[in-house]
Parts: C-alpha cells; structure tokens; sequence
C-alpha cells in the first residue's frame, strides 16, 4: 500500500518535535521556530524580486527596498513581539536596539541576508543568526547559547545547534520545516577548500597554506556566498573556508559577531573547529558590532594546519 498523508505526518520529525525531544529549553525553542518562520517570509521576498529582475516596478510604482533591508525589517518586527528577545543587533543597523520590555531572556545577532548580492545571477544565499543569553560585547563562548543558518538555495533549508549537535532540516512544499540530518559530524579532513580574498592580497603564510592544499589535491569550491560555502562543507562533512588578513585590510572581510560566531558555534558542534589563525574565534571578545576578524573554519586537520603555518 501507498504511504498515504497520514503515514507520512506520523513519520516525520519536524523542527518543534526534534527540539522538544532533544530537550532544548522551551523560551529557546520558541524563539528558534519563531526565526525559522522569519525565513519563510525572507524567502517570499526573494521570490517577490523576480520582478525587479525582470525590470519591474512593484505595483505601486515606488522603487522597491534593497532585499536585505526588508528582511531586516522582517526579522526585527517578529523578534519584537516574540516575547523572548529583550535586544536585536543586526548587520543592516548601526547599533544594538533594545527591543520588548527589556525582561526577555535573549539577545539575537542577524545578518538576515547574507550574498543578497547572489541574488541576481541566482545563486544560493543565506540567513545567519545568533542567540545570546548575556551581552553579545563579550566572548562568545560565554555567552551564545544557539545559533542556526538558514540556506535559500534550489531547496530551503536549516542548520541549528542549541548546543547539543548541529541537526539540518529541510523546508518542505506543506511549509513544515522537516528533519533531514541529525547531529551532523565532520570527518578529521576533508577535500575541498574556499579561499576567500585577492590571492594578491594575501600574506605570505596564508599563501603557502593554500599552496599546500592545492599540492594535496583540495578541490577549489568558493560560490561568494559565505552561507552555502559553509553549508558546502558541513554537509559534505570537511573542508575549509578561509576569509585570511589581507594587506591592506589586516582584520580580513568578515564580521565576528554577525558571521563568524554564529557559523563557529555551529561548525564545533558538527566536530569541526574555526580560528582567526591563533585564537579560536568563541573565545575572542567582541569589542564592537562591526568587528572584522581573519577566519579558518571547518574540519579539524585543515584548520590545526593553518594554525601551524600561520604561527
Ligand atoms: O560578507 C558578505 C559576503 O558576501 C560573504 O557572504 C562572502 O563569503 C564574502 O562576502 C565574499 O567576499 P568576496 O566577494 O570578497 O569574495
């Protein structure tokens, strides 16, 4: 016999089932699903801006918002009334903004859509978020408590890690959030590497990093897109992405506090390990939200490796 609707909605485990059985704090689940949602409407909107690709006005005739800003307004609006975020800091803002009464448990990082400029030639972006429980201007080991990523690609799916493993789901056509992979685990080494920056640019040590992977044999996987470049190698379990120092810019490209932690959070919890080439980057104190930092993220043998030749 065929399976039928029911069988198949008694089968699945979707992502508020998989976080009440993994025992994930109930303020915390709520929040998490909350964002998943949030990633449903980010993902209409990318849809909406096929008719900017197809030089469309929208129907009013107004020019329509940069996608990034509009996803910021959306994620921000549902975390006000969520009930459980007393502060949002988001890559789109200038500053930390205390939203809620200011009694709610958490404080969530976004960078609500990271690529966004992927969009036109319609390659894969993302959402990366992060969930603190104390102030986000401190080590994030200390304080981050989840941290979850949201890849709008061919299929919509998510990674999140409330600090028991790293589980991906896919986002399905009834619009359930489905698991896919439960506690991901990285192998010691992997076979593709992202190098992100100017070979030009680059420091002499990071040079002969890359070199050596190239003369193992590391096949060359950078899309621009730094959600599915890390999606890449999680889910192909190895590798590993490289945003280094660059001369003329010593703390590299991307931001610690919006990009690095939330994926770092993640990728240890799939086994992996991520460094700005000397200290692991949960254990640097963020200064300022706009802080830079050099990042080797993903397994093990790759990221210890730079740690030795950059030293
Ligand atoms: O920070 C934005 C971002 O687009 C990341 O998603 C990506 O990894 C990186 O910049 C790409 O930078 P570049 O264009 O210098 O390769």
């Amino acid at each position: 016999m065929g399976e039928g609707i029911s069988d198949y909605t008694k089968n699945i485990v979707d992502l508020r089932r998989h976080m009440w059985l993994e025992g994930v704090e109930v303020e915390l689940r709520r929040l998490i699903w909350q964002i998943a949602i949030v990633g449903k409407y980010i993902s209409a909107k990318i849809h909406e801006s096929n008719r900017k690709l197809a030089g469309l006005k929208n129907v009013y005739g107004d020019d329509q918002l940069a996608l990034d800003r509009v996803s910021d307004d959306i994620m921000r609006n549902k975390l006000q009334f969520s009930g459980f975020v007393r502060e949002y800091a988001s890559e789109e803002l200038e500053d930390i903004v205390k939203i809620g009464t200011g009694k709610e448990k958490y404080i969530v990082t976004a960078d609500p859509l990271d690529g966004s400029s992927l969009v036109d030639s319609n390659l894969a972006i993302g959402t990366i978020i992060g969930i603190h429980k104390d102030s986000v201007l401190d080590v994030g080991r200390k304080t981050m408590v989840a941290a979850l990523y949201i890849t709008y690609g061919p299929l919509i799916t998510m990674i999140y890690s409330a600090g028991r493993g790293a589980h991906e789901f896919v986002l399905d056509r009834e619009g359930e959030y489905v698991l896919s992979q439960e506690n991901i685990r990285l192998k010691e080494k992997g076979s593709i590497f992202s190098p992100g920056g100017l070979r030009r640019d680059w420091m002499p040590e990071h040079l002969k990093f890359v070199e050596q992977l190239e003369k193992d044999g590391y096949k060359l996987r950078y899309s621009g897109g730094f959600v599915p470049d890390i999606n890449q190698i999680i889910i192909k379990r190895g590798g590993v992405f490289t945003y280094p120092a660059l001369k003329n810019s010593p703390q590299g490209k991307l931001r610690l506090l919006f990009e690095l932690q939330p994926m770092a959070f993640i990728m240890e919890q799939a086994g992996g390990q991520a460094t700005d080439g000397n200290e692991d980057i949960l254990s640097i104190k963020v200064e300022n939200i706009n802080q830079l930092s050099p990042v080797y993220i993903g397994s093990s043998a790759e990221v210890q490796l730079a740690k030795q030749m950059l030293s």
